[in-house]
């Protein structure tokens, strides 16, 4: 049988849809059955996993999945040999430090002899250590926010994302422990043949990853502007301009970084521009 790519999502959870989403991107469709943990993808040699979030991290260090999209928290916590190749955009969450809304918080000391609930045990008890503080630390596998309404804990460490579930529970996030966001990760001993199967795969989705971080920008300018225009755009290489039949005017097409458009925007303005577009990239070979 011809080599195939092993990798390991998420079998339920947050991380899941989009997960599919950028294979989906990246050109790879998957024939997913109704609850099968298995799936074949039809057009590159890929085999869907799909395994419980928690497990993930232990199944690429084993081999069992070659690699997988998972959560950069999970990955911290469970302490496995993986290799972490690629953030991907997607799913990011804080892990935060939590107390009661009323209660005063008067800094770190505040969780000296105080009892903690949480699900990451070893990144909560590495903070506390880096700390030098002293709580006791109570695991619970889920709904962590509830634990400090039934007196289970003082404070809670739980991951926090639109800091809904904290609010409907009375507690007010304090302190920050890490930020997380999905990424792509390896086994640390990928055998050759599936070695080029992956840099084929990481390769289609960094050209995803760019396409979504970037738009394409045009902008019609009166041509004595064209060279302060171009001095603003922080393009990819230098934009191409072309002549309007308006004498005089001309129209820049570039690239620029979505988080920076707004930022030029009013200097684009100042400088003549008008007529300004941007346009969404499908895919970005850099
Ligand atoms: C996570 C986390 C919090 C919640 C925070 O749980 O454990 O409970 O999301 O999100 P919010 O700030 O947007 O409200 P999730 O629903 O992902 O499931 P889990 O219990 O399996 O972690």
């Amino acid at each position: 049988m011809s080599t195939r790519l092993k990798i390991a999502i998420q079998k339920s959870g947050r991380l899941q849809e989009d997960s599919l989403k950028i294979l989906k991107d990246c050109g790879i469709s998957i024939d997913n059955g109704k609850d099968q943990l298995k799936a074949q993808a039809r057009n590159f040699p890929l085999e869907v996993l799909y395994l419980r979030n928690s497990d993930i991290p232990e199944y690429v260090q084993d081999g069992v999945a070659d690699i997988a999209i998972v959560g950069e928290n999970v990955v911290i916590e469970k302490q496995k040999e993986v290799k972490v190749l690629q953030t991907l955009g997607f799913s990011k969450c804080r892990l935060k430090l939590a107390i009661p809304k009323d209660e005063e918080y008067t800094g770190l000391s505040y969780f000296n002899g105080k009892k903690i609930a949480t699900s990451y045990p070893n990144s909560l008890c590495a903070f506390l250590k880096e700390n030098n503080l002293d709580s006791e630390i109570h695991i619970i596998s889920g709904s962590v926010e509830i634990a400090p309404n039934i007196g289970l804990s003082d404070g809670i460490c739980d991951l926090v994302s639109s800091g809904s579930t904290l609010f409907k529970n009375g507690l007010k996030e304090v302190e920050q422990i890490l930020s997380s966001e999905a990424c792509l990760v390896s086994n640390k001993d990928i055998s050759d043949e599936k070695q080029e199967l992956l840099d084929n795969l990481l390769f289609r989705m960094k050209s995803v990853l760019a396409a979504k971080n970037n738009k394409y920008l045009l902008l019609n300018a009166p041509n004595d502007k064209i060279e302060a225009i171009n001095n603003i755009l922080p393009g990819m290489k230098s934009p191409t301009v072309m002549p309007l039949m308006q004498e005089g005017w001309s129209s820049i097409h570039t690239v620029i970084k979505d988080k920076d458009f707004w930022e030029v925007i009013d200097q684009l303005k100042a400088n003549g521009a008008e007529g300004i577009l941007t346009i969404p990239i499908g895919k970005m070979i850099l």
